[in-house]
């Protein structure tokens, strides 16, 4: 059992994918964590799941563009199991639509939910931290298209790149508090999104750009979460307003042994 019995934890988007892992991963090592989502059905499946297996988990249903929502999401956590020590801002949706032709309905929808629902969350989660005053950690789940374009994904970009930045400043206004806000950014991860990036990353240009990396394959959802485990932790006690990139590689080079191995 890690450091983590005992601490409160609040995930979002925790009914699939990495959000999932981090609230599994906490949970099943002590911790009492709420798991946020839009997916009501699947949300509550995944709490039962957890919960049977004894551990201290509620889930609340929120959609991340409802500020309203959010805040309410957050108090009854605070309520429930008092203010997070351990707080992931891990929600996000990914649809294909490219810059030239999106509708400003198609653009406000990814700002609404990556960026605008991740400063209401992290904003109610470092009040209450400060209220309470516990020295707690934050942790974004940002990507390498925080810092990469790709057609089709020019909103999510923009999103995770304006997310990414207000993690900086939230360090910086969070750090006299004792709070620290820091944020992971993954490349491909194997479990791919549940929506949106099947669209955006095709199966076969998944396939080939895994094989294009350093590391030559993909992350699963437990390699982000180690590192989001790892910036929420004590060891990463002096470590705040920064990113940690998990993408095998891809961001600092290309090819890896492919290149070499060229005939
Ligand atoms: N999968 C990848 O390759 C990848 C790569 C880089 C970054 N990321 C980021 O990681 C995070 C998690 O992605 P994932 O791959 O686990 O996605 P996923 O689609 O598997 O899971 C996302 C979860 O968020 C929930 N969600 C979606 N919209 C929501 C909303 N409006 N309000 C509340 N919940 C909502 C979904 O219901 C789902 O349970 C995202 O922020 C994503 O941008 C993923």
């Amino acid at each position: 059992m890690n450091a983590e019995r005992g601490r409160n934890v609040i995930v979002t988007g925790a009914a699939d994918g990495i959000g999932l892992a981090v609230a599994e991963r906490y949970a099943l090592a002590g911790a009492r964590v709420t798991m946020v989502d839009i997916a009501a059905e699947r949300l509550y499946e995944r709490v039962e799941r957890l919960a049977a297996r004894g551990s201290a988990v509620q889930g609340e249903v929120a959609d991340m563009a409802d500020a309203a929502a959010v805040r309410a999401a957050v108090a009854r956590s605070v309520e429930a199991f008092g203010a997070p020590d351990v707080a992931i801002s891990n929600a996000g949706i990914a649809p294909f639509v490219e810059l030239l032709s999106c509708e400003l309905e198609e653009w406000q929808r990814v700002v609404d939910v990556n960026m605008t629902g991740s400063f209401v969350f992290m904003q109610a989660c470092i009040r209450s931290m400060i209220d309470a005053g516990v020295p707690g950690a934050v942790c974004a789940t940002s990507s390498g298209a925080a810092f990469q374009g790709r057609v089709g994904g020019g909103a999510y970009s923009a999103s995770k790149a304006g997310a990414l930045m207000m993690t900086r400043v939230l360090a910086v206004e969070a750090g006299p508090y004792g709070i620290r806000v820091n944020s992971v950014a993954p490349g491909l991860v194997d479990h791919g999104f549940r929506e949106g990036l099947g669209d955006f990353v095709p199966a076969e240009y998944s396939e080939r750009a895994a094989r294009l990396t350093p590391l030559e394959h993909r992350a699963s959802a437990s390699d982000i979460v180690d590192a989001v485990e790892f910036l929420c932790s004590e060891r990463a006690a002096h470590v705040t307003g920064t990113y940690l990139r998990v993408d095998g590689g891809a961001s600092v080079g290309q090819y890896g042994s492919a290149w070499s191995r060229q005939e």
